[in-house]
């Protein structure tokens, strides 16, 4: 890094207001957004943190007409859910703000007329996707169609989701409303254009030359690759009544792109923080000694690479981002997060099933960080991670320590004798984590960082394990106070260096080696200093009194584990049922047609599967007519001895006919569930849908 800025903007992509926040954020954007900013702030920098919710476009206006409520009622609900739920999970954000806000109107509206009176837009009239049914133009999400860089064939109106291309939406090769599922016409209409290829080539030298080696890799590829393929003009208005007016003569019904007003909502934010602080918000965005730094995921990189950066160079009087950390996508269980199909964890709900378990899930995500590649997130590896690591390893040194601390010496802090070899390599050791969990915070890896800090854990542990002061107590009770003291040492720089990543844990922690009394002692600075780990003889001196031992992290048990999988099967059945097509109906049947069936309830009293086939069971029924046999096709779904004794339905007077041989005289009823399992016919049956036939 250049030289030291006098403040940071961090920014964390404004979540959309159309669903709950999903692990799938966590990790791609808000865990590792706050770890770096609670990182800056620990370093002693100014730092406006700022997010909000992003409460226009189409989404929420076609999830609105669903549910037959107003866009203004989704928003409402989701902004609260989601507001809640950060708060709660430690999201150290300065200012949470919101779209709809009037400040975000008026800075926004502001935006696009200094821009439109400085000449940046071209206006002009072209022909527009038209849904005639519905009366209604149709970009952005209204409309689908294959993306003509990739063939994905579901790509939108504005951005192909598979290759991330942004689009505009006669674009698309085979288009098709979303609305109605009509093929669109053209329609003339009149927008204003945000000329990009104009910028062609200064973003080529700011970006592609200039950051070739300080932003993330996939970041600069994408960006290279776009500009490779060429850019066009982009329309930044829209036919829509949901978004913020067009301020400029002509504008009348129409809004501004969802994605023109949003990234200026990070500025909106900023404003309604520094009005609260009674700061001036201006250097945050327009002194060049700022850093600007975007945190997002990899669907928004052409929004914060070009759009956003021409928008705020167009505009002329603020910074560019220093850097957008992109992140790639987390998977959950092999899957694609999706909120349509509700296949996520979402924050709110953890917090409800894991109360207090806050670090735990920020742990977790961070571990598995996708930071170079999309990532999976499994309960399994949720459980073992903290188990196997914030248990065993960070908890059980703790624990460990204060415990001793306490049973040897009242909890206060002995005074060490002479180091030996072992501990002198110990505390160089200790010394130089802060500089090393720092560089890797500050090059935005942090699961490098976080696995840094669980290994001055493991250090700990491993010290204690080899200096055994539980035997030496009995035989060199002054060498014991050499081997605490060290021991403290280390879980006081873990009580600091935890502080980005495990923010409530490190509260405790801190709270439990007295850390407020501990500051008075040392000349009343401040206590919690990441720099001075390295700098300062004594980071818990001697004779400083500790608290008692409070347990930092708790096992988590398989059948919470099991709970969670569970859930997730729930959902995996939902949407099977949900996507299979039901079988339409088949022609009239007459009374007399019904009663000719004689249907009968019988008893399995023999079965077995017949040899060399797959499928077929041959069975042996009573009917309380006769004991017949029936050649039934469910050996794939049912071993012979598991169905002895079942009752079921049998159709007593179909015609014999014989099977490999066999004669079957009658038919068992039969139907498949949700996960495409033959079973008898009982509707209470798990997984039996409305719909499924019996046959
Ligand atoms: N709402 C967008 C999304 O979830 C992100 C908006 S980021 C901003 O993908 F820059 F526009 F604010
Ligand atoms: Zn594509």
């Amino acid at each position: 890094m250049s030289n030291s800025p006098e403040r940071y903007t961090i920014t964390a992509a404004l979540p959309y207001t159309n669903g709950p926040i999903h692990i799938g954020h966590l990790a791609g954007v808000y865990v590792p957004a706050d770890i770096y900013a609670r990182y800056l702030r620990m370093q002693g920098n100014d730092v406006a943190f700022v997010c909000g919710s992003d409460e226009h476009g189409v989404p929420i206006t076609i999830k609105a007409k669903k549910e037959g409520v107003t866009p203004q009622d989704i928003v409402d609900k989701y902004d609260g859910i989601i507001r809640e739920s950060f708060k709660e999970f430690g999201i150290s954000f300065n200012n949470y703000s919101r779209t709809s806000a009037k400040v975000h109107h008026d800075t926004a509206s502001e935006f696009f007329k200094t821009m439109y009176e400085n000449g940046k837009f071209i206006e002009e009239t072209t022909k527009q996707l038209y849904d005639d049914k519905a009366g209604q133009f149709l970009a952005d999400r209204f409309v689908t169609g294959t993306c003509p860089k990739c063939g994905n064939e579901e790509a939108y109106g504005d951005q192909c989701e598979s290759c991330g291309t942004s689009l505009n939406a006669t674009d698309l090769i085979n288009p098709k409303s979303a609305i109605t599922g009509e093929v669109p016409s053209l329609k003339e209409t009149r927008h204003w254009f945000l000329p990009l290829d104009q910028y062609q080539e200064w973003l080529d030298e700011w970006i592609v030359k200039g950051h070739a080696h300080d932003w993330k890799s996939n970041v600069h590829g994408q960006v290279k690759s776009w500009l490779n393929d060429g850019l066009r003009a982009r329309a930044v208005t829209r036919d829509l009544d949901w978004g913020i007016p067009v301020p400029v003569e002509g504008g009348d019904g129409k809004v501004l792109y969802v994605w023109f007003d949003a990234p200026i909502g990070y500025i909106s934010s900023t404003k309604e923080w520094a009005e609260r602080e009674g700061k001036d918000w201006k250097p945050y965005w327009k002194d060049e000694n700022t850093r600007l730094i975007h945190f997002i995921g990899k669907d928004n990189i052409v929004f914060h690479c070009i759009i956003f950066p021409v928008m705020l160079k167009a505009h002329g009087e603020f910074i560019l981002p220093e850097n957008v950390p992109a992140n790639e996508f987390l998977n959950l269980e092999g899957k694609k997060l999706s909120t349509s199909k509700n296949w996520a964890v979402w924050l709110h709900e953890y917090l409800e099933d894991f109360p207090h378990k806050q670090d735990v899930l920020r742990y977790a995500l961070t571990a598995n960080a996708p930071e170079t590649k999309d990532n999976d997130f499994t309960w399994k590896d949720f459980q073992a991670r903290n188990n196997n690591e914030l248990v065993a390893i960070f908890g059980n040194f703790i624990n460990r320590v204060v415990v001793l601390t306490n049973k040897y010496y009242s909890g206060i802090v002995p005074k060490p004798n002479e180091y030996s070899e072992v501990d002198e390599q110990t505390i160089a050791e200790l010394k130089a984590y802060p500089a090393v969990i720092a560089s890797s915070i500050e090059k935005y890896r942090f699961r490098e960082a976080q696995a840094e800090l669980m290994n001055l854990a493991r250090l700990g542990n491993k010290y204690l394990a080899d200096e055994e002061p539980w035997k030496l107590i009995k035989t060199d009770e002054e060498r014991v106070k050499t081997v605490m003291y060290v021991a403290l040492q280390i879980a006081s720089a873990l009580a600091t260096l935890s502080e980005p990543f495990l923010p409530f844990s490190s509260a405790k922690l801190q709270k439990m080696l007295n850390f407020t009394d501990a500051e008075s002692k040392l000349s009343g600075e401040e206590y919690s200093q990441w720099d001075k780990i390295a700098t300062r003889d004594s980071l818990l001196p001697g004779g400083h009194q500790i608290g008692k031992a409070e347990l930092l992290f708790s096992k988590i048990e398989d059948k919470e584990i099991e709970k969670q999988l569970d859930k997730l099967e729930a959902t995996k059945t939902a949407n099977a049922a949900a996507d299979k097509e039901v079988e339409p109906q088949k022609e009239t049947a007459s009374f007399e047609d019904f009663t000719k069936m004689d249907l009968r309830v019988g008893t399995i009293i023999e079965a077995h599967k017949m040899p060399k086939t797959k499928k077929l069971m041959v069975i042996k029924v009573d009917t309380g007519l006769d004991k017949r046999t029936v050649v039934s096709g469910i050996a794939e779904h049912y071993k012979a001895e598991n169905i002895l004794g079942k009752k079921v339905t049998v159709l007593a007077n179909l015609a014999p006919r014989k099977l490999r041989g066999v004669a079957s005289e009658g038919m068992i009823l039969m139907t498949e569930n949700a996960q495409g399992k033959l079973v008898f016919v009982n509707p209470d049956e798990d997984g039996v849908e409305p719909g499924a036939t019996i046959n």
